[in-house]
């Protein structure tokens, strides 16, 4: 469903992104984890043609959905009007299915979305993007600043969603989440893939878990 061969961005003269390689299969469930500053967010603006390349493919399959890192709601908009901005089409602006899939939005339909928690706002994040119908669903930093039993509900209700066939490239800071979550996971550190594989292999890789598990050496 995303297919990223050897791309690299730049800003000016800054190479955030060097020879990147990564997919996502059909409902796959994929992570990509890495320190701030790594290029995830570059990665991600490039696979939605917000910026251009300097070399390499993306080749996209299906409609993709972005939560977009910091969730750039409509602040004075309502969360129904927020959620319908998502819709595909216009005849596709019934929220009726994101509030089955997300019912603690029911109550705050009519509340300005700037008026909403952080935890509130990420749901809000999460059903604009479901409105677009999406096969392929990317999020970028899903549980950031977000209380655990928040981010528990969320990953619960994307295992859900995953579990219908929707296929999701995870962005995470936290990676015990993100290997937990996902199958699979790609490391990428300074605009460089440096590790991947199957989330198990790569949370019992002493790298790995030193760097990003909080675990000791040896
Ligand atoms: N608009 C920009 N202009 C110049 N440099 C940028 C720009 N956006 C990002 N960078 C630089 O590119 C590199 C990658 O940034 P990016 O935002 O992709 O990282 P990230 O992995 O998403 O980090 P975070 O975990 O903090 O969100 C960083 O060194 C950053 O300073
Ligand atoms: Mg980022």
């Amino acid at each position: 469903m995303i297919k990223i061969d050897d791309l690299t961005v730049r800003y000016g003269v800054a190479t955030a992104l060097d020879g990147v390689t990564l997919t996502v299969g059909t409902s796959e469930m994929v992570a990509l984890i890495g320190p701030n500053g790594a290029g995830k967010s570059t990665l991600v603006n490039t696979l939605f043609g917000i910026l251009r390349p300097a070399s390499g493919t993306v080749t996209t399959s299906g409609r993709l959905a972005l939560v977009p890192e910091g969730r750039h709601l409509f602040a004075p908009l309502s969360v129904d009007d927020n959620l319908r901005l998502g819709a595909w089409r216009n005849s596709d602006r019934d929220t009726g299915l994101v509030y089955e899939l997300l019912p603690e939005l029911t109550p705050l339909r009519k509340r300005p979305a700037g008026r909403l928690s952080g935890g509130q706002q990420q749901m809000v994040a999460l059903g604009r993007a479901l409105m677009a119908g999406p096969d392929v669903l990317v999020i970028d930093e899903m549980s950031l600043g977000l209380a655990p039993l928040v981010v528990e509900h969320l990953a619960a209700n994307l295992r859900e969603r995953h579990a219908g066939g929707l296929a999701v490239l995870l962005i995470e800071q936290n990676a015990r989440l993100a290997l937990d979550l996902c199958t699979r996971a790609y490391v990428l550190e300074a605009g460089r893939i440096v590790a991947e594989g199957p989330s198990a292999e790569l949370a019992g890789s002493p790298e790995v878990a030193t760097a990003y598990l909080g675990l000791e050496e040896g």
